[in-house]
């Protein structure tokens, strides 16, 4: 029994049975020889995309606090590094944009760490983290060593073979990236050219500076107010049922997918269903991006679940469209 309580970014206040924290795989091996690991167990980053629905976990919370950034390889194009899963995910884009390598920058101030960053295929402003991985290490509950190709990780929209209920006995222990050293930007998402303005040159730490700018003006800061980022995924849609609604709505935003597909920012449909900067009990819609919901301060998991609920059926009932938690439960 421990009274050490689950960093999570909800600001919620959850104990478990037992929290092991592992600093390299032989400390994490040994772990599992030792039969340490109780289920049902869990294995946690930040905590940045949880939300514990009880305020004990009755089992055993992991985390890798493996470190370091290893340059692997380099020549005069690319650079491949090796990044320890506990790594906060910030701290090791701020080193990419420190040293001059391209392609990390517009995943600033991502919250979490880089061992979720490859579970949750972490996205923002035209980038996923699928572009910059090589591949993934991880440690099966047998104490089994894996490598994973990027292929075979199966990337998709904050989706990957990782989040899969049978894959969570693999421990993502270190990530593998590639990042370029030929200069280039994508600047193409949303107002990043306008927050840009006239500036002459642009640099990778511009680049850094704008995202973080934009993000800091939208996105709650969870040591004030409590809150896991995007709570809900953009729902995905034909293009019958796109066309349908653009016809109610003109101005509604939206992203191309495919040829089949649309995908339509669920932000903006809770901001028409009137919940933006809404509450219901201590939990409440961010007033500055309704994608994102917040503890209002003493609410528990329940309480933000059922405003979740309320929400979704609220967007079910207007759009007729189904959206979906992003955020995973701990039951
Ligand atoms: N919008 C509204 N009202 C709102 C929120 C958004 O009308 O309250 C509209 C915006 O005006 C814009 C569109 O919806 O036209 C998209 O908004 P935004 O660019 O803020 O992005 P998002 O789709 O709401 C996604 C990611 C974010 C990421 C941003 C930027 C998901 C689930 N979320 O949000 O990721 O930072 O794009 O790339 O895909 C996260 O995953 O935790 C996260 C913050």
């Amino acid at each position: 029994m421990t009274d050490k309580l689950v960093h999570n970014t909800f600001g919620l206040k959850v104990t478990a049975a037992q929290i092991l924290e592992y600093h390299n795989e032989d400390e994490l091996k040994n772990f599992i020889a030792e039969g340490k690991i109780k289920t049902p167990f869990l294995h946690v980053g930040s905590g940045s995309n949880l939300l514990f629905l009880q305020d004990r976990y009755e089992g055993t919370v992991l985390h890798s606090q493996i470190k370091g950034i290893e340059v692997t390889y380099e020549n005069d194009s690319e650079v491949f590094l090796r990044v320890g899963a506990g790594e906060v995910w910030d701290d090791f884009v701020a080193f990419c944009v420190g040293h001059g390598w391209y392609g990390a920058e517009n995943l600033s101030l991502i919250p979490g760490e880089v061992g979720a960053s490859a579970v949750q295929n972490i996205g923002a402003y035209g980038v996923e983290v699928k572009d910059l991985i090589t591949t993934v290490e991880a440690i099966d509950i047998n104490g089994q060593k894996h490598v994973f190709q990027q292929i075979e990780c199966e990337y998709a929209y904050r989706n990957s073979i990782f989040k899969r209920p049978e894959m969570k006995v693999f421990f993502v222990t270190y990530v593998n990236f590639k990042l370029s050293k030929v200069e280039h930007y994508k600047l193409d998402y949303g107002t990043i050219r306008k927050e840009l303005g006239d500036a002459t040159s642009i640099t990778l730490p511009l680049v850094r500076q704008t995202i973080i700018k934009i993000r800091q003006s939208k996105l709650p800061d969870p040591k004030v107010l409590g809150n896991a980022g995007s709570f809900f995924t953009n729902p995905i849609v034909s293009r019958e049922k796109w066309q349908s609604l653009l016809a109610q709505y003109p101005n509604m935003p939206y992203y191309e997918v495919d040829e089949q597909h649309v995908k339509i920012p669920a932000g903006w449909m809770i901001e028409q269903t009137g919940w933006k900067g809404k509450s219901l009990g201590k939990a409440a819609v961010y007033d500055k991006q309704a994608l994102i919901l917040v503890n209002m301060g003493g609410a528990s998991g329940t309480d933000i679940v059922a405003l979740s609920d309320t929400v979704c059926q609220d967007v079910a009932k207007q759009f007729g469209i189904d959206i979906h938690p992003e955020v995973n439960f701990i039951e």
